[in-house]
């Protein structure tokens, strides 16, 4: 509760603290910003919360509020993440305004370029980008984790056919705990690299059980001699009773789909990891957590909605009726595909995936031309009509990439476990980073109750309905 009913007010002074090499410091010894703290006061009663500005080495400075129940009695209202920093991280960093993603760094887009999702899963979690040794022993790593138990593969029987994946794979990475408990003492550093390596090895193999039980067909077997993404192309799709021979530009479609999805900072899966994670739980748990998280809508289950929605148009003549409905506020429907929490330019990596459909769509063949043909008219107008202009409303990751997975021949219900074997990297390294935090605590968020006050319990025959 506030000492009184006033509102306090916020005013900036000046004031320098800096530790002996010059740089500006608060209490946790935690690096701070420019030289310049925010006052927090209640006129009522005069009292006042100074408040830290601490500066990362990109982005806006963060006022750091964690002493204000202390100093003021309140807390601070802010529902949804809209302006709060969750967390101090080293990983990712993106400018919403300017569009610019970059991992440890290193711009998306050249990663994109030159990079595997191996590499890149590597760059997340040690934070440099591997040597040749360190990359072939990381690969060798992974390579040798991708085999599950085989009484884990038997749960998959538990399941109907029509079970949606997403169900399937974060029930089973959940009971990965059950499994490999023998290396999940997250102070020691060589357990949280075991797990590291075998939930990013045995995720795709996870995933490719779900497929194969939903199609009702043997499981495959991981192939040593593959890829990360042809070998879990050739778990999707080959048979036992016939060759199967995988598609480079196929695998080198997916690789790239994965670096794309690879992180993104605080989003609300990585989120979900970081606060699973903070109680101290099982690792196999938190990133099951994770997968649970991904699965809406408004987050990775956009990938399979941007289909649905493009089914659901039909032509380019439906166009503006369907966008009529998207801005008629007492309707649900949304562009799915479209908006984000913090781009307000175009998402770098929706730019990048839809150069790729071209390439893809023309290998493949597969008649996803004419849903892609769709997707960019329906972009066209949509960035020319004054409601997404004036919301700053653009395409994001998922407006295209289901586009390719289809032309993979990989089923609308798996394109979001597609974008969570991807994302495994980034949780992986956010609870890395998180754990090997000495100053790590609960995660713990406060509320604004506007519940009953205390009243007394009514015996059930004096209740009215
Ligand atoms: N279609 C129509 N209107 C939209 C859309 C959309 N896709 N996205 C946002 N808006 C409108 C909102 O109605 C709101 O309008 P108002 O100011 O008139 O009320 C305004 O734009 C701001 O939108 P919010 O919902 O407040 O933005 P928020 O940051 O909370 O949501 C989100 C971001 C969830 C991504 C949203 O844009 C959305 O639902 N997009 C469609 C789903 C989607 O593509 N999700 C994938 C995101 S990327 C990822 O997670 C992988």
């Amino acid at each position: 509760m506030s000492d009184s009913g006033a509102t306090p007010k916020v005013s900036r002074k000046v004031l320098s603290r800096r530790n002996s090499q010059g740089v500006f410091i608060n209490g946790d010894g935690r690096q701070m910003g420019a030289a310049a703290k925010y006052e927090l006061k209640n006129p009522a009663t005069s009292r006042a919360a100074e408040l830290n500005i601490m500066s990362g080495t990109l982005g806006p400075d963060v006022l750091d509020i964690s002493h204000l129940t202390r100093d003021l009695g309140v807390f601070t209202y802010d529902p949804c993440f809209m302006a709060t920093a969750s967390t101090e991280s080293k990983i990712t960093y993106i400018d919403g305004d300017a569009g610019v993603l970059l991992y440890r760094g290193y711009p998306v887009e050249q990663l994109a370029e030159h990079s595997s999702h191996l590499e890149v899963a590597n760059l997340l979690i040690h934070g440099r980008l591997p040597t040749k040794g360190q990359l072939d022993a990381f690969r060798d790593s992974i390579t040798r984790h991708t085999m599950v138990n085989e009484q884990l593969l038997r749960f998959f029987q538990g399941f109907h056919h029509d079970a949606h994946p997403m169900a399937m794979v974060s029930a089973v990475v959940a009971s990965m705990a059950a499994f490999y408990h023998d290396t999940t003492d997250i102070n020691d550093p060589r357990h949280r690299e075991i797990f590291a390596h075998r939930i990013i090895a045995k995720l795709p193999t996870i995933a490719a059980a779900a497929y194969k039980h939903t199609l009702g067909q043997p499981f495959v077997y991981p192939r040593n001699d593959l890829g990360y993404c042809a070998n879990m192309l050739n778990m999707f799709f080959s048979v036992p009773c016939e060759a199967y021979s995988i598609d480079p530009v196929a695998a080198e479609a997916l690789d790239l789909l994965f670096i794309l999805h690879a992180d993104h900072e605080q989003n609300a899966s990585t989120s979900t990891v970081r606060l699973a994670g903070s109680t101290g739980v099982n690792p196999y748990a938190a990133i099951s957590a994770g997968v649970s998280a991904l699965w809406g809508p408004a987050h990775g289950g956009a990938n399979e909605a941007v289909l649905d929605m493009l089914d659901g148009i039909g032509s380019a003549a439906n166009i503006d009726k369907f966008l009529a409905r998207v801005k008629d506020k007492s309707d649900s429907v949304r562009l799915m595909g479209f908006g984000h929490r913090v781009y307000k330019n175009v998402d770098p990596r929706a730019k990048i995936i839809r150069s790729m459909c071209y390439r893809v769509l023309e290998k493949m063949n597969k008649g996803n031309d004419r849903l892609f043909e769709l997707a960019l008219k329906l972009e066209e107008i949509a960035l020319k009509d004054d409601y997404f202009v004036a919301r700053r409303l653009y395409p994001n990751v998922d407006f295209y990439s289901g586009i390719i997975y289809s032309a993979l021949g990989i089923p609308r219900s798996m394109f979001t476990v597609m974008f969570a074997i991807a994302r495994t990297a980034g949780w992986v390294a956010h609870w890395q980073e998180m754990v090997s935090d000495p100053l790590m605590k609960i995660g713990r968020p406060r509320q604004l109750y506007t519940g009953p006050t205390k009243r007394d319990y009514q015996a059930i025959e004096k209740r009215v309905a």
